[in-house]
């Protein structure tokens, strides 16, 4: 029924077409960062991955996965990763499913195709931003293994949580013996941002309605701090 496949530089219109669809059928725009046609054409000629879905002849999603090597816009720079490993950082992009096609996995089907072609690549470490509006979109990532490891202001001054995983294999098992969780609402930024500076990160989401999501944390600070 849903078809993946990657997408190469003819695809800049279909990407461009999407991205104005589905951002004209969001409710809070703010949520969704919209991609200038030359950077969706640098992922898509090989400075990073694009993944389309296709349902019969329409494409109904997209992935885009970005390579800063020694580019300017490197979400590392938000963290104490050391520059020398700048050059094996991913970013998981822009995601979107049109609106009518939620709920289907498509989602997570996308995020995982996306992970399993990074095999034999020397990409380590994974980062990626979502709004603390827009739970799941931090839910699939979640899914995906990425954490929320800290709040920062990105794309002129809007709030992002910074998620990382590490690759290949993702976030080390909580410490044995260590249950401790502590649950967090979305909402509260300032109560996330001092759990984020103490080494506490997002491991589960629990959404109960459209304005309450609550993060689940864990005491396991990112490797690099
Ligand atoms: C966030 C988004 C990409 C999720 O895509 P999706 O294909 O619907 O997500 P999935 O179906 O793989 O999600 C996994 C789960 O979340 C649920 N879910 C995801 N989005 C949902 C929504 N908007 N409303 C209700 N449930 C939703 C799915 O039902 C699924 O639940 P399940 O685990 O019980 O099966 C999609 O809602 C979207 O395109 N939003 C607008 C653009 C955006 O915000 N992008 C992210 C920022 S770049």
């Amino acid at each position: 029924m849903f078809d993946v496949r990657r997408l190469g530089p003819g695809d800049l219109g279909l990407i461009l077409e999407l991205q104005e669809r589905i951002t004209s059928s969001l409710a809070d725009k703010d949520v969704f960062q919209t991609s200038t046609p030359e950077f969706i054409s640098y992922c898509l000629a090989g400075g990073g991955r694009c993944y389309g879905v296709a349902h019969g002849p329409d494409t109904v999603a997209y992935r885009m996965v970005y390579f800063p090597r020694d580019r300017a816009y490197n979400l590392a720079k938000d963290t104490s990763l050391p520059a020398s490993a700048y050059g094996q950082v991913g970013h998981w992009d822009t995601i979107a499913v049109m609106p009518r096609w939620r709920g289907h996995g498509l989602a997570r089907t996308l995020n995982a195709r996306a992970l399993a072609d990074l095999a034999g690549t020397d990409i380590r470490h994974l980062f990626s931003t979502s709004s603390p509006e827009n739970p799941h979109g931090v839910r699939t990532l979640i899914e995906t293994g990425f954490r929320p490891v800290r709040l920062v202001r990105k794309f002129g001054g809007k709030l992002r949580f910074l998620l990382y995983r590490p690759r290949p294999a993702g976030w080390p098992p909580h410490p044995p013996g260590d249950r401790t969780e502590r649950i967090v609402a979305l909402s509260a930024t300032g109560e996330l941002d001092d759990a984020f500076h103490d080494g506490w990160t997002g491991v589960g989401i629990t959404i109960d309605g459209p304005r309450s999501a609550y993060l689940r944390m864990a005491r396991q600070p990112p490797p690099f701090r």
